[in-house]
């Protein structure tokens, strides 16, 4: 069982940061390199919207196998120690995503609201800032569980 779990877990992780990461060092620069504003908004919603259902079902996967997985190994004591350092940064992480898809209408309309129609520019240099700071945090995730989870703890 855990074996199953840890594969549509990671799976699950692969395609969703996999996602975040092509976004972000792919569309992002792409949108930069645009001329006009309402092409920009226009291809960034249309990839965004796309993209967002992938990401909302993968993350729903990823946490129900994660929790799975803490249940088995008995992590859920370990959460907010080091030992427990792996599956906690998945949590806090995993909590920020769940928070930004389910608020994702409210923050757009935040984000390309007023200021948005005039400088496209400064707004995109924003988002990418932001997608490059979760995308760092996503890794760290990854490398610090991939680390614990295979004796850099011990
Ligand atoms: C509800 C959220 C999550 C929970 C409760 C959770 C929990 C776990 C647990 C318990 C394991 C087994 C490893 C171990 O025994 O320490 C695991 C593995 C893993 N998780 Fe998560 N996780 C979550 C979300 C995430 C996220 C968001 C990422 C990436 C950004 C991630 C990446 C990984 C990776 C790469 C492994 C494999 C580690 C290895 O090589 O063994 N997880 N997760």
């Amino acid at each position: 069982m855990y074996q199953v779990l840890i594969a549509i877990h990671v799976l699950s992780v692969l395609i969703w940061i996999g996602g975040v990461a092509f976004v972000t060092m792919i569309v992002f620069p792409m949108i930069m390199r645009m001329e006009n504003s309402l092409e920009k908004v226009l291809f960034f919603q249309g990839i965004e919207h796309r993209f967002a259902k992938i990401a909302k079902l993968c993350v729903v996967i990823a946490g129900l196998t994660g929790f799975g997985l803490l249940h088995l190994t008995g992590e859920t004591s370990l959460l907010l120690t080091w030992k427990g350092v792996g599956p906690t940064l998945m949590l806090f992480v995993w909590v920020f995503y769940v928070l930004v898809l389910l608020f994702e209408g409210k923050l757009f309309k935040v984000i390309f609201k007023g200021e948005a129609q005039q400088d496209t520019s400064k707004i995109f240099f924003r988002l990418t800032v932001f997608h490059w700071v979760v995308l760092g945090l996503s890794l760290l995730a990854v490398v610090v569980g991939v680390w614990a989870g295979h004796g850099g703890l011990s």
